[in-house]
């Protein structure tokens, strides 16, 4: 393929992210995580992973099968994702939350309409094949978990040959389409009360994979709960408690 087709192809793709650009005040920003919640952690930070990356590790390193965590747009550090890493992890995977943001997470003094310009879940998923090239040569098999802006970047993973399964929790940005390219097994995890990618939506999703053949798919929609309910969720509330738990127990599964 020639650079000018390329150019375009990764011009398209850009502006498909910037279409379906989730507003200011949206569900994407409700419940941030909060820093100071950080209790023990099972896992450590590393640096230098190839790709330059930092990321979040944690279960055994020896496994054979890896779990890469995308963040939502608020990025590895958030406690409440750095504990589901540590009970994946607490299975027997090795699980990689890398910083995809490369220390500049999204942040309520930001303007997220700009800020995902320059952190387009697209463009990441280009930029990361250094990081899974390697975990494959360790002849490691990946799945990846993928919230919110992770969704995309999970979608996008499974049109390549690095990965074998994906997760989507609560996306964002993910259109019908994707749902044509995409390579592997997927679940789809949505929330009645999601206004970003609302059940009628995820039907959708769910309706163009059911078109396919060869393609495993496993659609749940969560209810009495809204979009960020796998990830970033009322930790004194055992109703979105239990629900999150569930999120996780199926993706685990
Ligand atoms: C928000 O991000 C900016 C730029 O990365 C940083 O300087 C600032 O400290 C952050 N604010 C908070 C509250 O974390
Ligand atoms: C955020 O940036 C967009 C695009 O540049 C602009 O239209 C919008 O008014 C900004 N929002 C705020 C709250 O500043
Ligand atoms: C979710 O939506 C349902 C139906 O519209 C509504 O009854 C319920 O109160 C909503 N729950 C939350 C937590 O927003
Ligand atoms: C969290 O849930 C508790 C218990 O249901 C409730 O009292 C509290 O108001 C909720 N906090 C937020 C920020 O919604």
């Amino acid at each position: 393929m020639g650079s000018a087709a390329l150019l375009f192809l990764f011009l398209a793709a850009a502006v498909n992210v910037e279409a379906a650009t989730v507003h200011e005040k949206s569900q994407c920003l409700d419940n941030p995580p909060d820093l100071s919640l950080r209790g023990v952690e099972a896992g450590k930070v590393v640096d230098n992973l190839p790709g330059g990356y930092r990321a979040y590790v944690t279960g055994p390193s020896s496994s054979s099968r890896v779990v890469v965590l995308a963040s939502d747009i608020y990025g590895f550090e958030a406690p409440i994702l750095r504990k589901i890493a540590d009970k994946v992890g607490a299975t027997g995977y090795y699980v990689v939350v890398p910083d995809f943001f490369h220390g500049d997470p999204y942040n309520d003094s930001k303007n997220l309409s700009e800020w995902i310009k320059s952190h387009s879940p697209v463009t990441a998923a280009q930029d990361v094949k250094p990081l899974f090239a390697s975990l494959r040569k360790e002849r490691k098999s990946i799945g990846v978990g993928g919230y919110c802006w992770g969704g995309k970047f999970a979608t996008e993973m499974a049109t390549t040959d690095d990965v074998e399964v994906i997760v989507l929790s609560h996306p964002a940005y993910v259109t019908v389409d994707d749902m044509i390219e995409v390579k592997w097994p997927i679940e789809i995890l949505g929330a009645q009360n999601d206004t970003i990618t609302p059940p009628e939506q995820v039907r959708q999703y769910e309706q163009a994979l059911s078109q396919r053949t060869g393609i495993q798919y496993f659609v749940k929609i969560f209810p009495r709960v809204a979009h960020g309910f796998a990830c970033r969720y009322n930790t004194t509330d055992p109703f979105t408690v239990k629900s999150a738990e569930q999120a996780l127990s199926y993706m685990i599964d």
